[in-house]
């Protein structure tokens, strides 16, 4: 089974509106109606209604990095799924490191979220992956086995078709340290077997599961050709068009 490569960019807390829709517009221009790759933007809240003007009517689709799993209601400073749909989001990066490690989500609350996103109609992009002492412990999966499971408590063989799980070292991310091909792929086929095991192999075949930390275009084309990488979750290489468009182009050459 081939399953279409997936390329996220994940800007994180960068671009103003204007920056955002100007990347955007760059993007669009390059790759906006390139079929052989599945693309997934995520800029920060503030542009996503401008960018979604933007990304209309091309195939680059648009994600949020965050959101809270109540519909509505007193909590300040937080977005639900709801309010996402409405601007024409898809996709929501979910329990990426940096909000389990600088703001405390935990397995529980990422898992309400996935729940959530999932009735929603939103796609969870689920991130896991273990810490540079975690691997050096050889808890790596271990790790990513309790993150994964724990995130998908309660999901549905019909709503885990349309997952897709990001591992990324928390080691590799922003680093400049990419994990080896070898490293990358045990921890995704591990992963499928997971998937396997909770919801059978029809159904895990068809999860893409992206790598994410410190992709590049120079290391993209070894990563990508591994048989469970099925794409990148990318964040610094992201924010510039030439970049992004060379990881878009790799995961092409690969289709
Ligand atoms: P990076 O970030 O590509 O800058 O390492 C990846 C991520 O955090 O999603």
């Amino acid at each position: 089974m081939t399953r279409k490569k997936l390329i996220a960019g994940n800007w994180k807390m960068n671009k103003t509106s204007a920056d955002a829709v100007s990347l955007a517009r760059d993007l669009v221009a390059a790759v906006g109606t390139a079929p052989e790759v599945e693309v997934v933007i995520c800029p920060p809240f503030t542009a996503l209604e401008a960018v979604a003007k933007v990304v209309d009517g091309s195939l680059i689709k648009l994600g949020a990095q965050n959101m809270h799993y109540e519909a509505s209601g007193a909590f300040t400073g937080e977005v639900s799924a709801p309010m996402l749909r409405a601007i024409f989001t898809t996709h929501v990066i979910l329990g990426h490191s940096e909000r389990r490690t600088l703001f405390g989500e935990t397995d529980e609350l990422v898992n309400k979220k996935v729940l959530s996103a999932l009735k929603n109609q939103l796609k969870p992009i689920l991130c896991v992956g273990e810490s540079l002492a975690e691997r050096e412990a050889g808890s790596t999966l271990k790790v990513v086995q309790t993150q994964t499971e724990r995130g998908l408590e309660g999901v549905s063989k019909e709503q885990a078709s349309t997952l897709v799980v990001a591992y990324e070292p928390v080691w590799a991310i922003g680093t400049g340290k990419v994990a080896t091909t070898e490293q990358a792929q045990e921890v995704h086929a591990f992963i499928r077997g997971l998937l396997t095991k909770h919801y059978g192999e029809a159904i895990s075949q068809k999860v893409r599961i992206l790598y994410g930390g410190s992709m590049k275009p120079a290391n993209a084309p070894e990563l990508l050709a591994q048989k469970d990488i099925d794409g990148g979750l990318i964040g610094g290489a992201s924010l510039e068009a030439r970049s992004f468009v060379e990881l878009i182009k790799a995961a092409a050459a690969i289709a």
